[in-house]
Order: structure tokens, then sequence, then C-alpha cells
């Protein structure tokens, strides 16, 4: 890497100008941009304080870290972002309206790069483990969508980051599809099928500066999980096991998707416990703690995902053990990972998180009150609409009982009635598939609703004797509207919604 100009993380910040796009690195906080995007935002404060405008794109894999989303929505430093975020700062300024987001599906979002429907691209700046004077990048912690940032920037900036040693040269399968009218099928059959390069390929000219630093990842911790987490996910785990019993999952299982949370630990730990399911490959996006845990004891054989989202421990653990996970592990970019071609050929059971469910099978996972973004539609899109068997995780209530998740009809729409097949609560399982919209709605608060709003649902179908899905548009967002009335779902008087 001596061949490249070594700078502070102020002098690379130095070189961005007002209005530029900058494409990081990062899916979720693992191999995230920290210290160039830190000093940004400590740029931008100073343009601020002096009287002059400075704002940038940021366009990412997914989330970020606190050093990338968080300082520079503090330093009001963003002038649009996309895709998925979840920082607590960001998400505040986006629902406020003082910063520009749009939501995308993860897979689609380096295809759309390389199409130029977001512009020009100024900068990637990417977080690496090595670099070659030939051109060579090695990814840290995650891909994301690197390469094609790589690809498209006029300018790439490097962190260099000495905590992800140059020796997971290997661990990475880079490989960017061709654009239409030249595309071909993908050539991945099986999860562990490796098809690209193992390092991102630029021109080295491109490269303006590195900037070595020691940081490791800022990812967050689980809560501790809960009873209905844990039920939640052994609810899974029996469904799983009964459609192998039934003949309907082969018995050498599938590939297994599962959401990053609280809810997909309970649900992958309740997997490892489960003797009916018999060890497992994932062809999933973000590999988290458990599944780690899960490779050790041998019932997950191997995972193909985006980024190694773990705690700094559990990185150090593998870093130091990379004979044991080299040959169980690859990190791929997303387009690749979350790729509908590749999800359904290889047919891919998707587990994935809703804030609320409706009556029908659509979900929401994306905003609170069809008003307020939580973090975005990320990969659940790609994995649901092309799954094997789609299921939808979530608690049957919210903020201490006083929401239900089970709603008459979702205040916001990521996932229709004609993707979603399961839907599983820590109260049961209700099995979606060939069933009516009438028969659906049943389903739905008999299994899955808690048992105090039960009542109150069956209150709205009840009240809706024709049409082909028991809807009445009076009283679909009544529950919604009670809640913003009184803070609490409960208690709606349907005799006096007129239909
Ligand atoms: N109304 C209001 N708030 C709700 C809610 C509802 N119906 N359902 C959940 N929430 C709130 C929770 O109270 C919690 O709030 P808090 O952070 O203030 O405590 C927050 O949403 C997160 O919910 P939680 O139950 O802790 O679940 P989670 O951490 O697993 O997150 C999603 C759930 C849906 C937000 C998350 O899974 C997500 O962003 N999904 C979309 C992207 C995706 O599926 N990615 C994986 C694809 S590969």
């Amino acid at each position: 890497m001596s061949s490249f100009a070594t700078l502070t993380p102020e002098e690379a910040a130095s070189l961005l100008r007002h209005n530029d796009t900058v494409g990081f690195s990062g899916f979720t906080p693992a191999g995230a941009a920290k210290v160039i995007p830190k000093a940004i935002a400590a740029r931008a404060q100073n343009e601020h304080e002096a009287g002059r405008p400075f704002k940038i794109g940021v366009v990412t894999g997914a989330s970020t870290g606190r050093s990338l989303d968080g300082e520079l929505a503090k330093a009001d430093a963003i002038s649009f972002r996309t895709p998925y975020q979840s920082d607590p700062d960001l998400r505040k300024a986006i629902n406020e309206g003082r910063t520009r987001f749009f939501d995308m599906h993860l897979s689609l979002l380096p295809q759309q790069v390389r199409y130029g429907f977001l512009g020009k691209f100024d900068w990637a700046i990417i977080e690496a483990a090595d670099v070659t004077p030939n051109g060579e990048i090695i990814p840290t912690a995650s891909v994301g969508a690197s390469p094609t940032f790589c690809n498209v920037a006029e300018n790439i900036l490097i962190e260099l980051n000495h905590f992800h040693p140059a020796t997971l040269r290997g661990l990475h399968d880079i490989y960017e599809p061709l654009d239409p009218p030249h595309r071909r099928e993908i050539p991945i059959y099986k999860p562990s099928d490796r098809i690209g390069t193992p390092f991102i390929k630029v021109d080295p000219k491109k490269i303006r500066g590195v900037v070595i630093n020691n940081a490791p990842d800022e990812t967050g911790a689980f809560d501790a999980p809960s009873d209905v987490t844990n039920q939640i996910g052994r609810n899974v785990a029996d469904f799983l096991a009964q459609e192998i019993q039934a003949g309907r999952i082969p018995k050498s299982f599938l590939p297994i998707q599962s959401g990053v949370g609280n809810i997909a630990n309970a649900v992958l730990a309740a997997m490892g416990e489960n003797k009916e399911i018999p060890p497992f490959e994932m062809y999933s996006e973000v590999i988290q703690e458990s599944v780690i845990a899960l490779m050790r004891t041998d019932k997950v054989t191997f995972a193909s995902g985006v980024s190694l989202t773990v705690g700094k421990e559990t990185l150090s653990g593998i870093y130091s053990d990379l004979e044991f996970f080299r040959p169980r592990l690859l990190l791929r970019p997303q387009e690749i990972t979350n790729h509908p071609e590749l999800v359904r050929r290889m047919g891919v059971i998707s587990i994935n998180t809703a804030i609320e469910v409706d009556l029908f099978g659509n979900v929401n996972s994306t905003h609170v009150l069809g008003k307020n973004v939580m973090n975005g539609i990320g990969g659940s899109g790609d994995f649901t609409r092309n799954a094997f068997i789609s299921i939808f995780t979530c608690p049957s209530t919210a903020k201490s009982d006083k929401i239900s998740t089970i709603v008459p009809l979702v205040s916001h729409m990521d996932h229709s009635e004609h993707s979603v097949q399961i839907i599983i609560t820590e109260n049961g399982i209700a099995d979606l598939r060939g069933r009516s919209p009438h028969e659906r709605a049943r389903l739905i608060v008999d299994r899955c609703a808690h048992p105090s709003f039960r009542d109150e649902l069956h209150g709205y179908f009840d009240a809706v004797k024709d049409g082909q899905t028991p809807q009445t548009l009076a009283g679909a967002f009544a529950m919604h509207i009670q809640l913003m009335k009184s803070g609490n779902m409960h208690g709606v008087d349907w005799k006096n919604i007129h239909i």
C-alpha cells in the first residue's frame, strides 16, 4: 500500500466539496467507514459556523455506525440519504423533515447506482483490511455496496483499519453482474458457491489517499432475550419442524435467511435447540452472533452473508480462528446476497420482523402510525417476495401492551398479502397459505393477536358481512386513531363507526 498518500482524517475530509455524493462502505456498523465521516462532520460544523453551506449526499450499503450516520446527522451535514438507516439522530432528522431520505430494496441499490439513477458519485470512502499498489482492496467485516461505489466513483479514499488483519483475504467473494442487455444468470446454485474475486479491483489512480486507524466496529449489544422473544423463537422452530414432517420442506432442509435484531437472534437460538431441524446453511444478509455460536456447535454448516455484525470479542474470536471459519463463512455484495434470482432458485426460507401486520397478511416493516420511519425496508422485500416460505414474526403488542401489532389495516405497507405466507407471534402461528381474506382475518386474530385485543379485532371484521375482503374504510384505522387520541389502542367502539 506504500504507493498511496497517507492522510490524516482531516486532510481526507478537506478534499470533499459541498454537494458531493459519497458512497460509504458499511452494512450495519460492520465495515462502516468511521474516521473520515467523523472528520467530515467536524468540517461541516466549522463551515456552518463560518456561514458557508456544507452538505453531502450519503449513500451506504445499509445502516452504519455512530461515527457515520450519527455524527453527520448531528452536524446537519447530509443533503440526502439512502438506503436503510437505524441511527436515532438520523431518524429524528428524517422524521422532522431536515434530511431527505428515500428507502430502497437493498438488492436494487447497486444496480440503480450503476444505471445512474442516483446521479454522479464523486467519492467512495471504503474501509479496508488491505490495499495493494495495483488497486486490490480487501474489505473488512462487510461488503455492502462497496464494489459498485468503487466502480462508479471518480475518487476513492481508503480507511485502512488494522483491527482487521490482512489475512482476511479470501473471506470475500466479489462479483458484479453485467448490466442489461448483457446480463446473464448469476451462477450460484448453493450458498457456498464462489463466483468472483477475493478483492475489489480498482484503478489505483483513483485512490486519492489512505487513512490508517484501528477502530473496532461500533456494533451495539442485544437486549437480553425475554419470555416473548424466546416463545416466538420456539414457535418458528416448531413450525419449520412440522413443515419437514409434513414433507413440504425437504428433509435435508433449505437455506435460511434471518433478519437482524433481538427476535431474529432468539429464532436462530431456538432453531439450534430444536432436534427435528437438521444442521443447516444460511443464505442471508446479516450474519449475527447467534449464527457464529451455532457454527461452533456444527448446527450451522455454512453462512453466506453481506456482513459479520457481531461484537468486538466475537469478531476477534473469528479472526484468531480463521482456519475454522474460512471454509464456513463467505461475505458477498448485497446485490448477490439478496438477489431475487438466487433466493428463489435455492429455495431460501425467509424470516423477518414486522412492526405491524393486518388481518389479511399485509405487513408494515418500516413506519410508525404510517408516518414516521423506523429504519427502512432493508432486505426484507428482496427475500420475502422470492422465498420458498416467507415468515414474519413480531410480538403481539408493543409499548407495554398499549399497541396491538395486529391491526385491521396496516398504516403503511411494505409486503403485500400476496408475498406474506406465515405470521408468528408469541401466541401462535397463522398459516395463510391457501386461505381467503375472510379465513386469514379469523386465523390471524385467533392465533396471533394478544388476548386483550381479540374481541376488539373480532368486532371489526364481524361487522363486515360482504365483499371479498372484510374491510371497511370508515373503521380501517380506528385503532390507530384511538392510539393517537388516547395513547392506547384499546376501547374502539365499533358500533359508533358507521360502515
Ligand atoms: N407501533 C409502534 N412502535 C412499534 C411497533 C408498533 N406497532 N412495533 C414495534 N415498535 C417499536 C418497538 O417498541 C421498539 O421501540 P423502541 O426502540 O423505542 O423500544 C422498536 O419499534 C423496535 O421494535 P423491537 O420489538 O425491539 O424489534 P426489532 O429491534 O427486531 O425491530 C423492526 C423491528 C421491524 C423495526 C426491524 O426488524 C426492521 O427495521 N425491519 C425492517 C428491515 C428488515 O426486515 N431487515 C432484515 C432483512 S434482511
